[in-house]
């Protein structure tokens, strides 16, 4: 299976995540960016109000195009109980162009079922797999990891 991980990561937690499943599967990984606009203090507030708002946030182009893959994983810190305005905008834009989707969230510990509900909701995609990982599980990812993976190899 051609597989494509896209995430957001603000501080690098989803990103060291992604990049663990990408050495499993072997497979192609995209950042999404947005110009940096959630950095700092007021970067947190805005990106929770955003957030909490359900709003979606330009994005820098792609450069993978998830029609070309059998499956799209998509990774995103939780915020306010959501994905991120930035893979929400994913989403809303590329949808149609994906075939499958898995999803998998980090959070501080709480609202990962809700951005994974909206996710699925957005997408309107039945997830092949989800997972997400707390802050408390990010240390020692390997197992879910392993479980995450083997639902969509
Ligand atoms: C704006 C904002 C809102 C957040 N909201 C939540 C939340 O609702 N629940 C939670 O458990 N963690 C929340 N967090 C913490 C992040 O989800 C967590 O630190 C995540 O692992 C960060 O991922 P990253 O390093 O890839 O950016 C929030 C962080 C930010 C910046």
């Amino acid at each position: 299976m051609k597989t494509l991980i896209v995430y957001y990561s603000r501080t690098q937690t989803t990103k060291r995540i992604a990049e663990m499943i990408q050495k499993e599967l072997d497979c192609d990984i995209e950042e999404i960016t947005d110009g940096n606009k959630y950095n700092g203090k007021l970067g947190f507030m805005k990106g929770g109000m955003n957030a909490t708002m359900g709003r979606a946030s330009d994005i820098d182009p792609i450069t993978k195009n998830p029609s070309d893959y059998d499956l799209v994983i998509i990774g995103t810190p939780v915020w306010s109980s959501n994905m991120v305005p930035a893979i929400h905008t994913y989403l809303l834009k590329y949808n149609d162009q994906i075939k499958n989707m898995a999803s998998f969230c980090t959070c501080m510990g709480g609202g990962y079922d809700k951005a994974l509900d909206k996710i699925a909701e957005v997408s309107g995609k039945t997830q092949l797999s989800t997972m997400f990982l707390t802050s408390k599980e990010i240390e020692n990812p390997q197992e879910k990891i392993k479980t995450f993976i083997t639902k969509i190899e």
